[in-house]
């Protein structure tokens, strides 16, 4: 059995006190569970005062980005060091907003992943088509390429976690249905088996896009679907642990 995960990327929302409030609502919400995992991604400058008010619970801190190297003259870069010392188990990688705004390739996203799992970070790595992708019938030659170009030369896939984001899903409230997340879940696993054998099993697959309280029961009972990459619905505590309370 996976046990499913809910992470919830803040974006570049909240200050550090509006970030401390939201923490200390989902720590008081959220007391453990056997089935799942609960992650929330602040954003930097909140790292390590979210992380000083989760102190004590079982939900764990991710940042939302990092940089393929420890230190150096990389102005306005952070290091996975860095975010260990802020008390980070998890980092988001490759999200497609960093992508498209950032200019993010396969390549970086590469080195990151890697760089990420030999600091002891659990990177989450964000994979996803767009909507003319889809559209044009490219959504598994793009999502298979992203996978395979993140996933190169990495040896072994237990702390690794992708998260499966249409990106015409993210911020427009158009989910993905089940049958169409499914799809490409079932999809990365079936790359994943035949790059890394067994492990593909037990490997984490979490859909994000548009996910709410009101939808993720019936995301949460596909197959391939072992977790929830959330953005909007994660800025509020109802509604981030409405979704927490319907892990399966
Ligand atoms: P929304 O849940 O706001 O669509 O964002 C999804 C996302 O990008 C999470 O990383």
């Amino acid at each position: 059995m996976r046990k499913w995960i809910v992470a919830g990327n803040w974006k570049m929302h909240n200050t550090i006190a509006e970030s401390i409030a939201l923490a200390r609502a989902i720590k008081e919400g959220f007391s453990g569970s056997a089935n799942g995992e609960v992650v929330v991604a602040p954003p930097f400058t909140a790292l390590s005062a979210v992380g000083d008010a989760l102190k004590g619970s079982a939900v764990r801190l991710a940042a939302q980005n990092m940089y393929s190297e420890d230190k150096g003259a990389f102005t306005g870069e952070i290091s996975p060091v860095m975010l260990k010392d802020a008390g980070c188990a998890c980092v988001i990688i490759g999200h497609s907003e960093r992508r498209k705004f950032f200019s993010e390739t396969d390549d970086g996203v590469n080195a990151k992943v890697k760089k990420a799992l030999a600091a002891g970070l659990k990177p989450i790595v964000c994979v996803g088509e767009t909507d003319e992708e889809r559209v044009q019938g490219v959504t598994q030659s793009v999502v298979g390429r992203q996978v395979r170009g993140a996933l190169a030369g990495v040896e072994k896939l237990d702390d690794v976690v992708i998260a499966y984001e249409p990106v015409w899903a993210i911020g427009t409230g158009k989910v993905a249905t089940s049958a169409q997340a499914e799809e490409v879940h079932a999809f990365v696993r079936g790359l994943i088996r035949e790059l890394f054998g067994a492990a593909a099993e037990e490997l984490r697959i979490l859909y994000g896009g548009s996910v709410t309280k009101d939808n993720v029961a019936e995301l949460a009972a596909m197959e391939d679907i072992d977790g929830a990459l959330v953005g909007g619905a994660s800025l509020k505590p109802d509604g981030f642990l409405g979704i927490i309370a319907k892990m399966p």
